[in-house]
């Protein structure tokens, strides 16, 4: 990590946004979130603190989200993403100058990191359902010197087809599907990178085209907010020893819900699936493998409370 200024023996200066900014990349890439200089160079270039005017420095360049917007309850609806969550998906996007490249969810700083990669000849495009939100981004590109960046409010199910075909499509917003509208306007060797919830888990996948399908070259576990607007999806959740365990269903509803009546009290069965993980193996994959394999079988999750009132 880098040392930070001192004005003399006793007196530590407060650090600059270039310093703090050094020091967010080379966590990051001593972390292994970023492998690519010209991704590092981006991070080294762009103020993220223009793009949050509402945080200290000191929780603009941390390693987390800043809110920008919460709905009636409480939950965050906009961020600027986290800066591993954005370094993630721009290595996963694989993007080089010339790029024509659609960012869906706005808030501007991932846009300015995205027209660095893409330079003088690319082009990019955001866009976002919130007036708010592309006001917001509009001013900061302009404060921060990135003019160019097209903000469009709209809402992406359909996504931009005024400057499509686009090379990269990268969605800032949690997805529940693939609207046709995204691989319609992604050119033939285009790569869609996209956050999609599955059964309970949310991985960001690049995806690209073979044959009539698409593939994922890489997938990572993240979280982002709730996509808004016509692809919104609500997950069912059923609640069961009054509100201490929650059964959360991606699509469908349960015909008997009844059935469950007293269903946690009952001595527990145990069913081994007979895969093993090692004790450093990562195992994040293993609610993927579990949801195409048991396809029937909702995932629950345990939390120490729960776990003391025995039966489950
Ligand atoms: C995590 S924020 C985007 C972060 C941003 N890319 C950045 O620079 O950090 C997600 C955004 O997606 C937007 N959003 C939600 N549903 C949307 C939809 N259907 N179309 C376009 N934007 C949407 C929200 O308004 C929110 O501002």
């Amino acid at each position: 990590m880098p040392t930070l200024p001192r004005m003399n023996n006793d007196t530590v200066a407060t650090p600059s946004p270039a310093d703090l900014r050094e020091r967010l990349v080379e966590d990051l890439i001593s972390d292994g979130v970023i492998a690519t200089p010209s991704i590092a160079e981006a991070f080294r270039t762009v103020p993220r603190h223009v793009f949050a005017p509402g945080a200290s420095l000191e929780e603009a360049y941390a390693r987390d989200i800043v809110v920008v917007k919460r709905n009636e309850h409480g939950t965050p609806i906009s961020t600027v993403s986290a800066p591993e969550i954005q370094a993630g998906q721009l290595e996963q996007a694989q993007i080089t100058p010339g790029m024509r490249v659609l960012e869906i969810g706005s808030g501007g700083y991932n846009a300015a990191l995205i027209a660095e990669l893409v330079g003088a000849g690319g082009h990019v495009t955001t866009v976002d359902i919130d007036p708010v939100v592309t006001d917001r981004a509009r001013s900061f590109l302009d404060e921060a010197g990135y003019g160019q960046v097209n903000v469009l409010l709209a809402d992406a199910e359909g996504g931009v087809p005024e400057h499509a075909p686009y090379d990269r499509i990268i969605v800032t917003v949690g997805a529940w599907d693939i609207p046709p509208a995204w691989t319609e306007q992604l050119a033939e060797d285009g790569r869609l990178v996209v956050p999609l919830r599955m059964r309970g888990v949310t991985r960001s996948l690049a995806l690209e085209r073979e044959g009539d399908h698409l593939v994922s070259r890489s997938a990572h576990v993240c979280g982002f907010v709730k996509m808004q607007g016509a692809g919104a999806h609500d997950e069912r959740l059923w609640l069961l020893r009054g509100d201490r365990v929650g059964l959360r269903f991606d699509d469908g509803t349960l015909e008997q819900p009844s059935l469950l009546d007293g269903v946690l009290n009952t001595e527990p069965a145990a069913v081994w699936s007979g895969v093993r993980v090692g004790r450093t193996e990562p195992f994040a994959t293993l609610p993927l493998w579990l949801a195409t394999t048991l396809p029937e079988v909702p995932p629950v999750a345990r939390t120490p409370a729960v776990r003391s009132l025995g039966g489950v």
